[in-house]
C-alpha cells in the first residue's frame, strides 16, 4: 500500500466514525418530537442494520464532493447519515427470504436472522422513512429551497424510478435474462442511483452553479457503474471471510451481470474506463478534486 492510499483509507475510515457517531444519536430509545414512542426491538434491529461496520461509502462521497465545493459539513454529515439510512434498509431489504435470501451481511447474520422477518421489513421501512425525517429536520441546517431539493433528489433516487425499480428488474433478471442495455439500466437502478445521489447531494449542499452540479452528477453515474462492475467481480473472485457477505451467488441465482455476459477481462477493462471517466470529470477541480479521484480509484480496486 503506498502513502496516499494509506492517507486515503485513513481518511475514508475517520469519516465512517463520525457518520457512526450520526446515527447513533440519531437512533438512541429517546422519542423524538411528533414520535410517540420507539418500540426497543424495532429501534435496536434498526440499530443492528446501520451500525455494523459498512464502508460508509455514501456518506463519504456526500461529504466529499460538499467539500470540494465549499459546503457545511456538518449539514453533510446529517445528510450522508440519511443516505446511510436509505443504503441499510436496502441491504436489509435485499437479504430477506424473498429477495436474495442471504444469511451474512458485513460479517455477522442479517437482520432477519437476528430478529425475525417482519422485524427486518419494519425496520428497513423505519430506516427509509427515517432519512427524509432527517433531512427535514430543523437540526439539519440547510436553506429550505436545498432541503426540498434533496429530498426531491433522494425520493426519484431511491423509489421507483432509482434503487427499489432496480431491484424489482434485477428479480426479474432470474426469470428472464435481460439484454446488454437492460442490465446496464438495471444496475444504474439498483446501485448507480444512490451513488450518483451522493455526489450530487455534496453539490447541492454547496449550493453548487449548476454546471457543478451536473459534472458531480456525471461522476457518480461513472463510479456507480464502476461500484456495481466491482461487486459483481468480487462475487467471482472474492470469499465470505473477506466480503462479509456471501459470493459466488450471482451465477447460481441467473443475475444478470455484464461479468457473466462478457467475461472477467472485458469487465476489468470496462471497470478501467470508468474510472479514467471519472477522474476526467474531477481533474478540472486540480488539487481539490483529488480525494474524488482518488475514491474512484478505491471503488474500482477494493477488496470488500
Ligand atoms: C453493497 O454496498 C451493496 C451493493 C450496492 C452492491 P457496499 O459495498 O457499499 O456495502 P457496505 O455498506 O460497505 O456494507
Ligand atoms: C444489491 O445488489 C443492491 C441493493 C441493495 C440495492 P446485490 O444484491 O448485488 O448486493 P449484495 O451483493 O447482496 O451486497
Ligand atoms: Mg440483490
Ligand atoms: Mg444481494
Ligand atoms: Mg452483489
Amino acid at each position: 500500500m503506498d502513502a496516499s492510499t494509506e492517507t486515503f483509507e485513513a481518511r475514508l475510515t475517520a469519516t465512517a466514525r463520525e457518520i457512526e457517531a450520526v446515527l447513533e444519536t440519531l437512533l438512541s430509545p429517546s422519542a423524538l418530537k411528533g414520535e410517540i414512542a420507539r418500540p426497543e426491538r424495532l429501534r435496536s434491529a434498526m440499530h443492528y442494520a446501520s451500525l455494523n461496520g459498512g464502508k460508509r461509502l455514501r456518506p463519504f462521497l456526500v461529504i466529499e464532493a460538499a467539500s470540494l465545493l465549499g459546503g457545511d459539513r456538518d449539514a453533510a454529515l446529517r445528510v450522508g447519515a440519511a443516505l446511510e439510512c436509505v443504503h441499510c434498509y436496502s441491504l436489509v431489504h435485499d437479504d430477506l427470504p424473498a429477495m436474495d435470501d442471504d444469511d451474512l451481511r458485513r460479517g455477522k447474520p442479517t437482520v432477519h436472522i437476528a430478529y425475525d422477518e417482519a422485524t427486518a421489513i419494519l425496520a428497513g421501512d423505519s430506516l427509509l422513512t427515517y432519512a427524509f425525517d432527517i433531512i427535514a429536520s430543523p437540526e439539519t441546517v440547510l436553506p429550505d429551497k436545498a432541503k426540498v431539493t434533496l429530498t426531491l433528489a433522494l425520493a426519484r433516487a431511491a423509489g421507483i424510478g432509482g434503487m427499489a425499480g432496480g431491484q424489482a428488474l434485477d428479480l426479474a433478471a432470474e426469470r428472464q435474462a435481460p439484454d446488454e442495455q437492460g442490465i446496464v439500466t438495471l444496475q444504474a437502478m439498483k446501485t448507480g442511483a444512490l451513488i450518483r445521489f451522493a455526489c450530487e447531494a455534496g453539490a447541492i449542499i454547496a449550493g453548487a452553479s449548476s454546471e457543478d452540479c451536473v459534472r458531480l452528477r456525471q461522476f457518480g453515474e461513472r463510479i456507480g457503474l464502476a461500484f456495481q462492475l466491482a461487486d459483481d467481480i468480487l462475487d467471482l473472485t472474492s470469499d465470505a471471510a473477506t466480503m462479509g457477505k456471501a459470493t459466488g451467488k450471482d451465477a447460481g441465482r441467473g443475475k444478470g451481470t455484464l461479468v457473466a455476459m462478457h467475461g472477467m477481462a472485458w469487465a476489468e477493462a470496462k471497470l478501467a474506463e470508468q474510472v479514467l471517466a471519472a477522474e476526467a470529470l474531477v481533474a478540472p477541480y486540480s488539487e481539490r478534486g483529488t480525494i474524488l479521484a482518488e475514491t474512484a480509484r478505491f471503488i474500482a480496486g477494493r477488496k470488500s
